[in-house]
């Protein structure tokens, strides 16, 4: 935060609108010179002003001056990010256009458009020559520097957390298995006030968890369930919410196997849904949260092998309920039916599963929106305004309760698949039979889990997504009213 660029930075982003004034206090050029260089002001589009006698400059668009928010403040310093590519000291002037806007929602997304537009992961190779941003300079005006270091500082904790569940999404399976993500997540608990509880193959026997020790049966790793729990420093907290994560490490689809495409390669992010809850969790306390909230990660790969699960098997979840799997690449409604049943026991005053559940998720939304479900209607308006808030953006789609039939099994309480239609539907009702009637929201991550190129904030390779929607969610979190 600073009234001056530092001496010391080597690029000096300016926003500019696509419409009103433009800036030129640092010697930068009119409207008509912007355009003739076709610089229209859109969001994501950047221009470079090189200049022998001091920093870069980079013109960043920011659309027009009445669209103007969050999400478009986000978009353009990911641009400016993205354009400063091979700087390490970065400063962006914010005396200029979007000085009209909150300038803590301003700092907070200008923040993580840049962290996570300059997030890479880099375990594997050594790009030597590859600049990395060291620092970030917010230029304000005087009388919004306190609101804007406040949103700068917020940015950067749910930044940090994106690109730490990012990290633990984009590891290999085989680096990252659920015993190793059973200690990171101790490590990670220990530095950001989260008590965690890890529980063995032995304990899950004991708890009768039939579902994550069905799932890992054919597997030569055990298994983890990873109990997190945010306690608030307050005599009375907002509220109680637990949250259930995906963790499959690798989904190889077990005896069901996946084809060899690229899809099915990326199965290492079948765990996004637990990093998204690992990493929405480690921001809780820093953030001031007010709602007590417990984390259930379910954590094991997915194998095919001779001791592995059979069709027509039939697993008992804890608490005692049947199920008869007709299909072992519906792996992720299994494990996470022993969790909902744990949660529900705790009598919560919501429960949400977060997973990247159905490829039919992915086929009706793509990329850019998660499929979420909630069968209380302020459940569901609470995920949609985190969600929209974060630009983390999720869609309603029904519970079709007529279509639970399809999950009847002749020899089981309920099996693991619906018929070929519907999919994301007949998974969330699944779920649902899990709860217990407690309020029950559900958002299958599968569309938007990962990007294939650089998109704005969302850097290549796992996204890490609902990681920002959660921490809103659980922050803005009043227990449901119907
Ligand atoms: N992990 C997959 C879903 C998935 C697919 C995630 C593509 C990311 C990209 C999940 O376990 C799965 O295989 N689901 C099956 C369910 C079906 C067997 C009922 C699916 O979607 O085909
Ligand atoms: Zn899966
Ligand atoms: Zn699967």
């Amino acid at each position: 935060m600073a009234r001056e660029a530092p001496a010391d930075a080597t690029v000096i982003g300016v926003p500019v609108a696509s419409d009103g004034a433009v800036p030129r206090e640092r010697g930068e050029v009119d409207r008509a010179t912007l355009e003739a260089s076709g610089f229209a002001g859109k969001v994501g589009q950047t221009l470079l002003l090189p200049r022998v006698d001091g920093p870069t400059i980079i013109e960043i668009g920011v659309g027009p001056v009445a669209d103007l928010d969050e999400a478009a403040i986000r978009d353009a310093a990911a641009a400016f990010a993205r354009a400063a590519v091979k700087h390490e000291r970065l400063a962006i002037d914010l005396t200029g256009a979007g000085s009209e806007l909150d300038a803590r929602v301003v700092g907070r997304a200008v923040v993580e458009g840049v962290l996570l537009a300059r997030y890479r992961y880099r375990a594997f190779i050594d790009k030597a020559d590859e600049a990395h941003l060291t620092h970030l300079t917010l230029i304000t005006a005087r009388d919004h520097a306190r609101a804007a270091a406040a949103g700068a500082a917020y940015g950067e904790v749910t930044a940090r957390a994106v690109n730490t569940a990012r990290d633990l999404c984009n590891t290999p399976a085989t680096h990252l298995t659920a015993r190793r993500l059973g200690k990171l997540a101790r490590t990670l608990g220990e530095e950001t006030g989260l008590e965690v509880e890890v529980f063995d193959e032995k304990e899950l026997e004991a708890l009768g968890c039939g579902g994550l020790l069905g799932v890992n049966a054919g597997s030569a790793e055990p298994p983890r369930m990873i109990k997190l729990t945010y306690t608030p420093d307050t005599k009375r907290p907002r509220g109680r919410l637990h949250l259930v994560g995906k963790g499959i490490m690798y989904d190889s689809g077990g005896i069901s196997l996946k084809p060899s495409d690229a899809l099915h390669a990326a199965m290492k992010l079948d765990m996004s849904g637990a990093a998204a809850i690992l990493g929405a969790m480690t921001t809780l306390r820093e953030l001031g949260c007010r709602t007590e909230v417990t984390g259930w990660l379910m954590c094991t790969d997915n194998m095919p092998s001779g001791t592995a699960t059979r069709l027509g098997d039939v697993l008992t979840i804890h608490g005692g309920k049947t199920v008869e799997v007709i299909n072992a690449d519906a792996e992720g409604r299994l494990v996470m039916a022993d969790a909902l049943v744990l949660a529900s026991e705790a009598e919560p005053d919501a429960v949400v599963t977060v997973a990247t559940l159905t490829g039919a998720a992915l086929r009706t939304f793509g990329p850019a929106m998660a499929a979420m479900m909630a069968d209380r209607r302020d459940l569901a308006a609470q995920l949609q305004a985190a969600g929209d808030a974060t630009d983390e953006r999720v869609w309603e789609l029904p519970f079709i309760r007529r279509y639970r039939r399809s999950l009847d099994s002749a020899i089981a309480d309920i099996k693991n698949m619906g018929g070929e239609n519907a999919g994301t539907i007949t998974a969330g009702l699944f779920l649902q039979d899990f709860t217990g009637g407690v309020p029950f929201g559900h958002l299958d991550i599968c569309g938007p889990m990962m990007t294939d190129t650089d998109d704005a904030w969302r850097s290549v390779g796992a996204t890490a997504f609902a990681t920002r929607l959660l921490s809103r969610f659980a922050i803005d979190f009043r227990p449901p009213a119907a």
